[in-house]
């Protein structure tokens, strides 16, 4: 093993969402087996690491974000030993596997909560957040990000229950200890099978105000009752940090293992996201800033203030992570746009992704710039989707079938697929990228070639020499005696830009170029990409 690297800090993440990646049994569901036989293609893009979103045994009111047993595979899925073939298998190729972990609820077909809503005598009668009322009412105003109200009323215990989400995923009490060391256990089973890490879902949800007390109103991106509210109440509570640090325990008692969790805010805040990390040492090892992934302006200026942001917000011994795109979220081709010039965009995202610093995630299909699938009514599968349509549409369009080849259904399946493959399948696919050295694909794989060559780049400072103005951003990495150069244009006109030496050695770039550069002016051509190194000669 390389001295000083570690796997999720250098390395680089590749999200799976595994309904969607390949389906190896033509029920037209993506499976553990297709992610198997889809390993030597991870492999080869050169990533270390794939996160999975939920494949424990699930009702599927959220696509597996329910989860009615945290031991068990969904069958959907595959079985038991599936999972362990691919620990095995990924384990072989260097890639390491991260489960999605949801704690913050269970599915309601769960054995922990038939039980704790069987009685109120139940020994788990208290591992879910129950409440009398008031006058018959539930006891504060908390509403569903999904939809209603928070609380739903049990016949049988004649009490309410809290949940953030569906009233089928009930929030499960974090203040019980009895609880917490379930989970922990739970934990400690996934890690003795050889998982690598957890990506933690909402895990600034945990804890809820003892007090039951109402939140205020508040202006949100939408008007989605949810976001009129302000969260004090039902998020982040001071003492979720507590959690993060026991959860850290238990993980850190094992090598090499790792926690990135999901911070979740309607307006993305950096500073939010990082006091999740707590010291940098003892809480999670990274969190997501979603800042970027709501950005929908095009400009170098936008990209140069999400990195200034996040990184002056973490903890000294903090570890930023990068992510353009996620399973909740439109696509970053999306945003982009079409056509040519949207490929040339992504192209430039692929690079800020992988070679600023931090651990950049992939959201699968991202590597060929998928943009989101067109979703008609009667297709929608997502509950967000069937409960706002039209004016949000759902998370459907950003969740449709991997596009693999020219085949029939893009190669995904050989039955009906689940959700609509997307219209330009025939021209957006991994078997013509992997043939086209120009392509998006292809980009990727450089990229990813050349992050494990150059150690400033997986671990070194970034040094900004703008702050995107110009709408280029040119930027060092550095590390040791290594220091590379990168040039983003972000703008659609050839720019005039001025380097800080003469000599260069030019290691990459979309544009056909000189190996060699010498200058301290350069002309990088619209949404042209150049990676260089100072001439040491
Ligand atoms: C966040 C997950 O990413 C999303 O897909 C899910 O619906 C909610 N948490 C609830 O678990």
């Amino acid at each position: 093993m390389k001295k000083n690297w570690l796997w999720w800090k250098h390395g680089v993440i590749y999200q799976i969402y595994p309904r969607s990646f390949y389906d190896s049994n033509g029920d037209g569901i993506g499976d553990i087996k297709g992610i198997i036989k889809k390993l030597d293609y991870l492999a080869d893009l050169g990533v270390d690491g794939i996160w999975t979103s939920p494949i424990n045994q699930s009702p599927m009111y959220d696509f597996g974000y329910d989860i009615s047993d945290y031991y068990k595979i969904d069958p959907l899925f595959g079985t038991d030993k599936d999972f362990d073939t691919l620990i095995k298998e990924a384990h072989k190729r260097n890639i390491r596997i991260i489960l999605d972990l949801v704690l913050n609820h269970s599915s309601h077909e769960h054995q922990w909560f038939k039980e704790s809503a069987s009685s109120p005598d139940n020994p788990k009668k208290d591992w879910y957040v129950w409440h009398d009322g008031i006058k018959g009412k539930p006891p504060n105003n908390w509403l569903g990000m999904f939809g209603g109200k928070a609380w739903e009323w049990s016949p049988i215990r004649r009490q309410f229950y809290l949940h953030s989400f569906l009233k089928e995923q009930p929030d499960l009490n974090w203040r019980n200890r009895e609880l917490r060391e379930a989970v922990y256990e739970m934990i400690r089973f996934w890690l003795d099978k050889g998982v690598d890490g957890f990506r933690l879902d909402v895990i600034n949800f945990l804890l809820k105000d003892p007090q039951f007390r109402s939140n205020s109103f508040a202006f949100g991106p939408n008007p989605r009752p949810y976001d009129l509210q302000n969260h004090l109440h039902d998020r982040n509570q001071p003492d979720n940090h507590d959690i993060m640090k026991e959860l850290r325990k238990v993980t850190d008692s094992y090598p090499d293992r790792m926690l990135v969790g999901e911070v979740y805010a309607p307006f993305p805040d950096p500073l939010l996201s990082a006091e999740y990390l707590g010291n940098g040492k003892d809480e999670l090892h990274l969190a997501f800033n979603f800042a970027i992934i709501h950005e929908k302006k095009w400009h170098a200026r936008v990209y140069y203030s999400y990195l200034h942001n996040w990184y002056k917000s973490l903890p000294k011994d903090g570890w930023p992570c990068i992510v353009l795109s996620n399973h909740d979220q439109s696509r970053s081709r999306a945003r982009f746009g079409p056509g040519k010039q949207g490929l040339l965009r992504s192209k430039v995202a692929a690079a800020f992704l992988l070679t600023v610093k931090g651990t950049p995630f992939i959201y699968y299909g991202e590597e060929i710039g998928m943009d989101d699938g067109k979703i008609k009514k009667d297709q929608i599968r997502d509950p967000v989707g069937k409960k706002y349509w039209p004016f949000n549409k759902g998370r459907d369009p950003e969740r449709t079938p991997m596009l693999w080849s020219g085949e029939k259904n893009a190669g995904f399946t050989c039955g009906v697929p689940w959700l609509p493959v997307n219209e330009d399948w025939e021209h957006t696919n991994v078997e013509i990228q992997n043939n086209d050295p120009l392509s998006l694909l292809n980009f990727y794989k450089s990229l990813l070639t050349l992050r494990k060559e150059k150690k400033s780049l997986m671990q070194g400072e970034w040094l900004p020499l703008n702050e995107g103005k110009e709408n280029y951003l040119l930027y060092e990495r550095k590390w040791e005696d290594e220091s590379l150069l990168i040039l983003l244009n972000f703008d659609k006109k050839e720019q005039k830009v001025t380097l800080p030496a003469q000599d260069w050695k030019i290691l990459l770039s979309t544009a056909k170029r000189e190996r060699t550069h010498h200058s301290a002016y350069i002309f990088p051509e619209a949404y042209e990409v150049i990676i260089m190194e100072k001439n040491k000669e």
